[in-house]
């Protein structure tokens, strides 16, 4: 396994291993060695080990069936090695995929590649906490492990640098000429880099008495400027996509096209808006371009006095808690909730098309009356961070519970059949659910194989996966969906961060929360170790991580894992799509093949049979596929870490 290997090979891991083997021989060492008492119990003391108190709920012998993984039980070891995997993934994303000199995921476009630097910043974060209970007296000299932190701060700064790279590498120019959608990400993607900036300078370098601010905090704050720049100008491009003309509102997908109003753009818009409003810092920079369209970018270069003027105009007041930034977001949410975009299954569809516009020179009926029934998996994920930003924001737990339901459809529609438990509610007159409940975990036997909707055998999947036809674009879709439902499932703050502004939840309502996540973690933790089995000899991830278990029970095609197995030309269990759903972006065929097509970029073309690994089929691996496993592996981590507090 490449976990073991980057153990044993590289430096940088040693904590790991260590940590590792802490853990899980915690009782040997406590018996058998000789350092001395006061260093044993820095190591082992009550306040280092919350990680390692996660309840083992899962007492069953493991499955006798080798097709699916071992029982979760969330063990000490389950955590240290679910953090060694998310170190190794997002290595193995870095040192294969990132070019350095030129600040880039050479093989990403613009909008997969702000996703990636999103993944690369929250990681950063998991990182940063693993730190706090595993390392303590980071910087007392005295303690030994001060040299192991050391090296994770090291490892830290390391892919920071990176990301800082990618700050130059985006192509900020480019991507102000695209969609929306594309600019949204940006947005998200910066956002995430501060929060991460913010919380691990916070944690790891307290203000000292009697050291000036900027000497005691860490180096990355010196970036928060630059990247709220970013955000702000992108958010300013993107927030003209609001049309109130068709539809009654909700954002357009893109400039350059006829007007779709999709899932997408209006999730974006709403988690990007809400996070404007919890997390940006202000921006005074009125350079180098100006966010307006009408200005465009030859302005930019040439800001006379009345530029800058109207510039720092209408900077005056945006900052962090600008009711502006709020109101869109509830708005937003508002019609998106009233826009009928949810299925019968209680998943949001792709979008809508106006019937007739453009004909006659008109906008036809106006209206968001053709819809389109594909339901992709990152449509289910973007709006989670936005709905708790919403509750953070409003203290409605309306927000919390919309969120829940969703994420319950979500799993539900992956085969997964132990969250048939009632929607939980968390508003008082509708208090149901019974508290004292334990998380339902494992039987795993009973998941359904079928086509669920949005997977089979509880492993969240792209429709295209199967067929080996994602592009790009889907290739990226599954990482969102975990991104975001990993943003959810942090437990409620029961203090507010901002007095006035932001809201505390009670004891009973973070309880409620972080049990429906404690629900969900089985279920996250089955994802992942799926994931993590679609590797390759380099570490590197697979699309479709359903190979080898999609399919299991039925007639078909058999072979050794990891190459997994294949439905049957004619199996009725086969997913497709849904009625009056297009999907341009990943072709489905009309059969799933060894051989396969390749996706849009070279559509139509037969591509050589494979013999072996379903994951080698079209796109193959890519750092789009990568960071669908560091996020998925990170969702395993957090919610694990989290797991006891329920
Ligand atoms: C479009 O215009 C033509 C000519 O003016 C007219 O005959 C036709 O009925 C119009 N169609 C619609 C859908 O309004
Ligand atoms: C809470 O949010 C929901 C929206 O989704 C809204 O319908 C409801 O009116 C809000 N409640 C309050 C008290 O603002």
């Amino acid at each position: 396994m490449f976990s073991r290997v980057a153990c044993l090979g590289r430096p940088s891991w040693a904590i790991l291993c260590l940590l590792s083997s802490s853990a899980v021989l915690g009782s040997v060492l406590q018996n058998g060695d000789d350092r001395p008492l006061a260093e044993k119990e820095l190591i082992f003391g009550p306040e280092n080990q919350n990680v390692l108190q996660i309840i083992p709920v899962d007492p069953k012998p493991p499955s006798s069936n080798p097709a699916y993984p071992k029982p979760l039980g969330m063990s000490p070891a389950a955590v240290t090695s679910a953090l060694q995997d998310l170190h190794s993934a997002l290595s193995v994303m870095q040192s294969t995929y990132f070019s350095l000199w030129l600040g880039k995921w050479t093989t990403a476009i613009d909008w997969t590649a702000a996703v990636l630097g999103t993944h690369l910043s929250s990681t950063l974060s998991s990182l940063s906490h693993s730190l706090s209970y595993t390392l303590p007296g980071t910087f007392d000299k005295t303690v030994k492990l001060d040299v192991e932190a050391q090296m994770v701060e090291n490892e830290i700064n390391k892919y920071f640098a990176q990301s800082i790279a990618y700050f130059f590498g985006e192509d900020a120019f480019a991507i102000r000429m695209e969609a929306y959608d594309d600019m949204l990400w940006v947005v998200l993607g910066w956002l995430e880099s501060m929060n991460f900036i913010n919380s691990h300078s916070e944690r790891h370098y307290p203000l000292t008495e009697g050291i000036i601010r900027e000497e005691s905090e860490w180096h990355g704050k010196q970036f928060i400027p630059a990247f709220a720049h970013r955000a702000r100008v992108f958010y300013e491009l993107a927030e003209q996509g609001w049309d109130w003309e068709l539809c009654s509102g909700g954002m357009l997908w893109s400039p350059h096209t006829l007007p779709y109003k999709n899932a997408i753009t209006n999730q974006l818009f709403i988690s990007a808006a809400v996070s404007m409003y919890l997390y940006f810092p202000g921006d005074d920079n009125c350079s180098p371009f100006m966010s307006d369209q009408e200005s465009g970018v030859r302005a930019n270069f040439k800001m006379g006095k009345q530029d800058m003027d109207e510039c720092d105009e209408r900077m005056k007041g945006k900052s962090t808690y600008d009711p502006i930034y709020l109101a869109s977001a509830i708005n937003g949410y508002k019609w998106l909730k009233n826009s009928g975009m949810m299925n019968e299954k209680g998943l949001y569809v792709d979008g809508f098309h106006i019937h007739d516009y453009g004909k006659n020179g008109t906008i036809g009926t106006g209206k968001c009356d053709e819809r389109n029934e594909m339901v992709y998996t990152y449509n289910q994920g973007v709006i989670l961070s936005g709905l708790r930003g919403l509750w953070e924001a409003t203290g409605n737990l309306t927000y919390l519970e919309d969120g829940h339901e969703l994420i319950r459809n979500v799993i539900r529609a992956t085969g997964w059949t132990d969250t048939d438990t009632p929607t939980i509610f968390l508003t008082e007159s509708q208090h149901q659910h019974d508290t004292t409940k334990r998380p339902s975990v494992s039987n795993h036997q009973a998941h359904d194989q079928t086509w669920s909707g949005l997977g089979s055998s509880g492993i969240l999947t792209e429709l295209c996966d199967p067929y080996g036809t994602c592009s790009q674009n889907g290739q990226t879709f599954k990482g969102i969906f975990f991104h975001h439902l990993t943003n959810f499932c942090t437990p409620l703050p029961t203090s507010a961060t901002t007095p006035g502004k932001t809201f505390a939840a009670s004891k009973d309502t973070a309880t409620l929360h972080q049990r429906s996540c404690n629900e969900y973690a089985p279920w996250v933790i089955h994802n992942a170790r799926s994931a993590l089995r679609t590797r390759d000899e380099k570490g590197r991830f697979g699309m479709w991580w359903g190979t080898g278990l999609a399919s299991h029970g039925h007639d078909f095609e058999s072979d050794t894992p990891p190459a997994g197995r294949l439905p049957n030309r004619n199996d009725p269990l086969r997913p497709s799509l849904p009625e009056d759903a297009t999907d341009h972006q990943n072709p489905v065929p009309s059969s799933i093949s060894r051989c396969g097509r390749f996706p849009s970029d070279r559509e139509g073309q037969e591509q050589p049979c494979t013999t072996g690994d379903l994951n080698d089929r079209g796109r193959g691996r890519t750092v789009e596929t990568q960071g669908g496993g560091v996020a998925v592996v990170r969702a395993m981590w957090e919610f694990l870490r989290h797991f006891n507090k329920g």
